[in-house]
C-alpha cells in the first residue's frame, strides 16, 4: 500500500478547466465553488433549505431541514411531502420538455426506440394504475429483476409514483441472490422479463425468478409481472404470473402521484459488506432525489441541450441515480443501452456516442481499460475512427481510475478538450461526493479532487482525528447530507456499527482508505475492509468464501483480491478440499466446477479468477487465517515477512500454483 501511495502522489500533471466550459457553468470557476462551500459550512440549514425549495416540487412544504435528535438516524425535510415520480415526469408536462425525447433506447441488436417525456409519463401511469388494480400500495416492496430497458425505468418510476419501495436486483445475479433479497426485503411483487439480450445472446431471466420463489420464504409474493422482451417460452404459474402488457392494457395514461413523506423509503439496494449477507441500503425520497438532481446539475453541468449517457446497469446505484432519477428530474435526453460494450465489436460505445450525438458520457475505469486493450489491438475500432465531436464531458465511476487509463480516456475519447470527471461515491452516499466540476476544478489524473459543496469529507486516524495532508487514513464524512443511507433494511444495529463506529466521533465511515495532497485533493487508495472491487462491482470476500464452502468438495476457503490490469481487482480463492491435493488435470476440472458453482450461488461476477489448492491454509498458532500473507502469495510475490508465527510454513509452496 505504501508504494501505491508514493506513486500517485508523484503525479504532477494538472489540467486547467476549459474556458468554454467555465463560461455559463452551474458552478463557474473556483471562487464560485468556494463561495458555495463556505455558505454550506456557515449556514448549512439555509444552504440545504434553499436547494430543496428551489429544486424540488413539494406537495407539503417542509418546515425543518435536518432532524438530528436521534443520530445516526438523521431525517431530512422530515415534515415535507412530495412524490419522486411527479418530480421526474409531471413537472415537465406543460413545458417544452414534455415533447422532448426522454430516452433513446438502443437494443443489443442496434435497433433504437425513443420515448418523449409525455410518452414516458403515460407509460408510468399505466403501469402504476395496473399495480393499483392488483392491490399494491405505498409501503409495499417490489423486486425488480429486469434487463436494461425503457421498461426498467418505467417499473421503478411506477413504484415511486405509488410509494412502493423498489429493490432492483442486477440481472447478472443468480436465483440464490435473488431469493435472499426477496426474502430480506419482504417483497409482495416481482417485476421481471422472460429474458435479456446481451452480446447477441438471449439469456433467460424468468427461470431464476421461478427458482428463487420456489426456495421458500417468499410466500408474500402475490404477483410476478413479466415483460416480454424476447418471446421466449416461459413456465407460467396461473394466478401469480401476468404479462406486463396485460397489466397495462386499457389502463388510463394518467395516475395521481401519491404524496409521501420526505423520509419515505424510495428504494432498498443491496450491496456487499465485509461480513455477513449483503446489506439492504435504504434511501429516502426527498433527500435522495435532491442530490440526484443537484449532482446532475453540478457535476455534469447538465444543460437542456445535453444528451447524457451513463453506461451503468439500473441494477447498481449508478443506474438508479444517473439513469432513473437524476437525468429525468433534470429533463435531459438520455441514452439507455441494452447490450455490452464489445458487441458486435469493441467500438460499440464510440459508435453510439457518434450516432446519438452524446454530449456527456459516464462510464467505469474497467470498461475504459478493456476498450483500450481492444483499440490498441484492433485499430478499426479505435475511438479515433469515430466522430466524437459532440462530447463535452467524460466521467468515470466505480473504482480508482489509474493515471494511464485517465490519460488514454482524456486523449482518445475526450480529444484533450473534455474534462475527465472522476466521481467518488458509494451505494450508501446516494450520489457523487468527491468530484471535479467541469467549469471549475483543475484536474489531476487519478485524483477525484475535491468534495462537493455541503459534503464534509475528511481523512482521519483510528480515533477520528484529522491527519495531515500527505498522510493516509480513513475517508469519513463529518456531517450528515440529504442523500445519505438512512439505515440497513431490517438491521438498524448493523447500520450503526458499520458506518458510525463509536471511536470515530459520529462521523460516517466510508470504508475507503485515502489521503489528500498539498492542494487538499483526495486520492482514494481502496477499501480498508474485506470488500473487493472487481470491475467496479463490490463483493465481500466472506460472501465468496461462504459460496465456496457450500460446495460438497470444499472443506475450507479464503478469498483475497489482487490487483488486475483490467478489472481493477481480481478474486483469488485459496481452497482446502475434502480430499487429497488434486493433480493438474483434476485441479483444472475442480476449479471449473467451483467457478460455475460460485456463479450459481452469487452470479458470474463473483467467479474467482484464480483458484489455488492446499492441504491447509496459512494460520497462526491460534488458528487465525493469515490473510495478509495470502494477499502477498496471490500477487505472486515472495513472502518476505516473518512467518515464524505460522503454524505450517510449508503450505505456502503448495498455494503458489493457480488453476
Ligand atoms: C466503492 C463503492 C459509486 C457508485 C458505483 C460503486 C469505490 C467508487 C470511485 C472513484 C475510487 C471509487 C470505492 C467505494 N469507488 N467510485 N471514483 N475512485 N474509488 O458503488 O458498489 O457502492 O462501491 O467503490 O471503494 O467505497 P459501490
Amino acid at each position: 500500500m505504501s508504494n501505491e501511495i508514493q506513486s500517485v502522489l508523484t503525479e504532477s500533471r494538472v489540467f486547467q478547466p476549459f474556458s468554454n466550459l467555465v463560461e455559463g457553468a452551474a458552478i463557474s470557476g473556483m471562487p464560485a465553488y468556494q463561495a458555495l462551500c463556505e455558505r454550506a459550512e456557515h449556514d448549512p440549514d439555509g444552504f440545504w433549505k434553499d436547494l430543496a425549495n428551489d429544486n424540488l416540487v413539494w406537495n407539503t412544504p417542509f418546515t425543518q431541514v435536518l432532524d438530528e435528535t436521534n443520530p445516526p438516524f438523521y431525517r431530512w425535510f422530515a415534515d415535507g411531502e412530495l412524490n419522486v415520480s411527479a418530480n421526474c415526469l409531471d413537472k415537465h408536462l406543460g413545458t417544452p420538455t414534455a415533447d422532448k425525447t426522454a430516452i433513446i433506447f438502443e437494443a443489443d441488436d442496434g435497433s433504437v426506440t425513443r420515448v418523449t417525456y409525455k410518452e414516458l409519463h403515460a407509460k408510468v401511469c399505466q403501469l402504476a394504475n395496473g399495480l393499483t388494480s392488483l392491490g399494491y400500495s405505498a409501503g409495499d416492496r417490489a423486486i425488480i429483476y429486469l434487463p436494461m430497458s425503457i421498461e426498467a425505468v418505467v417499473a421503478m418510476q411506477a413504484c415511486a409514483r405509488l410509494g412502493i419501495i423498489h429493490s432492483v436486483v442486477f440481472g447478472g445475479f443468480s436465483s440464490k441472490s435473488l431469493h435472499e433479497r426477496t426474502v430480506d426485503v419482504g417483497a409482495s411483487l416481482v417485476i421481471t422479463a422472460d429474458a435479456q439480450m446481451r452480446g447477441g445472446k438471449t439469456l433467460a431471466l424468468k427461470p431464476a425468478v421461478d427458482e428463487a420463489l420456489s426456495l421458500g420464504g417468499c410466500e408474500a409474493v402475490r404477483n410476478v409481472i413479466v415483460y416480454n422482451r424476447a418471446n421466449s417460452k416461459v413456465d407460467w404459474v396461473e394466478g401469480r404470473d401476468r404479462w406486463l402488457h396485460d397489466v397495462c392494457l386499457n389502463q388510463p395514461g394518467t395516475c395521481e402521484p401519491v404524496a409521501v413523506n420526505a423520509e419515505h423509503p424510495l428504494f432498498i439496494l443491496y450491496t456487499s459488506g465485509s461480513t455477513g449477507k449483503p446489506k439492504g441500503v435504504q434511501h429516502s425520497s426527498a433527500g435522495y432525489l435532491l442530490w440526484a438532481l443537484m449532482t446532475i446539475k453540478w457535476t455534469f453541468d447538465a444543460k437542456p441541450t445535453d444528451v447524457f449517457w451513463c453506461t451503468a446497469d439500473v441494477g447498481w446505484v449508478t443506474g438508479h441515480t444517473y439513469i432513473t432519477y437524476g437525468p429525468l428530474a433534470a429533463g435531459l435526453t438520455q441514452v439507455i443501452f441494452e447490450g455490452v460494450p464489445t458487441y458486435p465489436d469493441a467500438g460499440r460505445f464510440w459508435k453510439m456516442i457518434q450516432d446519438h450525438k452524446v454530449t456527456i458520457f459516464y462510464t467505469a475505469p474497467t470498461a475504459i481499460r478493456s476498450l483500450t486493450k481492444a483499440a490498441e489491438t484492433t485499430p478499426q475500432i479505435h475511438p479515433r475512427q469515430y466522430n466524437l465531436d459532440t462530447l463535452r464531458i467524460i466521467g468515470s465511476v466505480g473504482e480508482p481510475i489509474n493515471p494511464e487509463a485517465w490519460m488514454w480516456y482524456y486523449t482518445n475519447v475526450g480529444r484533450e478538450r473534455c474534462p475527465v470527471i472522476d466521481t467518488w461515491w458509494q451505494t450508501e452516499t446516494g450520489g457523487h461526493m468527491i468530484t471535479p466540476l467541469p467549469g471549475a476544478t483543475p484536474l489531476k489524473p487519478g485524483s477525484c479532487s475535491l468534495p462537493l459543496p455541503g459534503i464534509t469529507a475528511a481523512i482521519v486516524d483510528e480515533v477520528g482525528e484529522d491527519v495531515p495532508h500527505g498522510k493516509g487514513g480513513f475517508l469519513v464524512v463529518k456531517r450528515p447530507w440529504p442523500a445519505m443511507i438512512r439505515t440497513i433494511w431490517g438491521d438498524p444495529e448493523r447500520f450503526k456499527t458499520s458506518y458510525f463506529p463509536a471511536e470515530l466521533k459520529g462521523y460516517y465511515l466510508a470504508g475507503d482508505g485515502a489521503q489528500r495532497d498539498d492542494d487538499a485533493y483526495f486520492w482514494i487508495m481502496g477499501r480498508i475492509d474485506d470488500v473487493l472491487n472487481v470491475s467496479g462491482h463490490r463483493l465481500g470476500t466472506m460472501e465468496v468464501e461462504s459460496a465456496l464452502v457450500a460446495h460438497p468438495l470444499v472443506a475450507e476457503a479464503a478469498v483475497v483480491g489482487r490487483p488486475d490490469a483490467t478489472t481493477g481487482e481480481a478474486i483469488v480463492a485459496f481452497v482446502v478440499l475434502n480430499q487429497s491435493l488434486p493433480d493438474d488435470e483434476q485441479g483444472r476440472k475442480i476449479a471449473t466446477d467451483l467457478r460455475n458453482w460460485v456463479a450459481h450461488e452469487i452470479g458470474p461476477i463473483a467467479k474467482p479468477k484464480e483458484i489455488r489448492f492446499g492441504e491447509n491454509l496459512p494460520k497462526t498458532r491460534s488458528g487465525k487465517i493469515m490473510r495478509r500473507l495470502l494477499r502477498v502469495v496471490a500477487q505472486g510475490q515472495e513472502v518476505t515477512q516473518d512467518v515464524s508465527t505460522l503454524e505450517n510454513p510449508a503450505i505456502l509452496d503448495q498455494l503458489s500454483q493457480s488453476f
